[in-house]
């Protein structure tokens, strides 16, 4: 998985392909997407038309929160293939842990599926917390030995430094499962921090620098 990706949260679905391909043209090669946000269709356009070897594009997308349950994510696998225009996805994500127990772990169950099918490459989830965490862990154990062994390959949480997340880091750590930062730059809204400015002075970097290292 490349370690910098394209997030397109909130690009409305009439710009997704045009700022997705100068994304692409300007060197990312992991594209963050999510059947919530309603542009999977142009980002898969604009990896379509960018030239770029498909295998050297990591796509993300994300299961619905209306799509929890076992038969509905499998649906929703093939809905977002469909959308995005591709014979496979990279990472699929629950969006976040929406529903209750028997619905997580249904639809962890047919993202592990898919990976057998080889629809998705990898599955992970977002926003999970640590009881959740355990909660998956449990239901693993319970698979068949074809599902079992189906990683939670990466968990994609809010993480910056005001909000670092360290129960949920460690848990990472020792459970083999790769972090994802969304909002790493803490949205824009920390520019102005007094301790950030006199970083980005010190080190003659921007802001927005001094936090994406801070993330790697
Ligand atoms: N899994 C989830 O539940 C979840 C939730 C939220 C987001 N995400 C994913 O994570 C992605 C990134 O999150 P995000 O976009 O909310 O957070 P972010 O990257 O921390 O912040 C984006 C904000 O920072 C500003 N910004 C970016 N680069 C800048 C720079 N060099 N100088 C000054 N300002 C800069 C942008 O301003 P402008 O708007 O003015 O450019 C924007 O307002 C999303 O697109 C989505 O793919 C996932």
């Amino acid at each position: 998985m490349p370690v910098i990706g394209y997030g397109t949260y909130e690009t409305s679905p009439e710009i997704t392909q045009k700022v997705v391909a100068e994304a692409l043209k300007s060197g990312y090669r992991q594209i963050d997407t999510a059947a919530f946000y309603n542009n999977e269709a142009g980002c898969g356009l604009a990896i379509a038309q960018s030239g770029i070897p498909r295998g050297e594009i990591f796509v993300t997308t994300k299961l619905a929160p209306n799509k929890m349950g076992n038969e509905a994510t499998a649906a929703a696998v093939e809905d977002s293939l469909r959308e995005l225009g591709l014979k496979y996805i990279d990472l699929y994500l629950i969006h976040a842990p929406f529903g209750n127990p028997e619905a997580r772990n249904g639809s962890w169950t047919a993202l592990a599926q898919a990976v057998v099918d080889g629809k998705v490459k990898s599955i992970g989830v977002s926003n999970y917390g640590l009881h959740h965490l355990d909660e998956l862990q449990r239901h693993r154990a319970t698979l068949p030995s074809s599902l079992k062994d189906i990683p939670i390959s990466v968990a994609q949480y809010e993480l910056h430094p005001w909000m670092p997340r360290p129960d949920i880091v460690t848990y990472a750590a020792k459970n083999s499962i790769v972090l994802q930062a969304f909002g790493p730059l803490a949205l824009g809204k920390k520019s102005t921090d007094l301790t950030l400015q006199s970083l980005a002075k010190k080190h003659n970097k921007t802001w927005a620098q001094i936090l994406l290292r801070w993330s790697l």
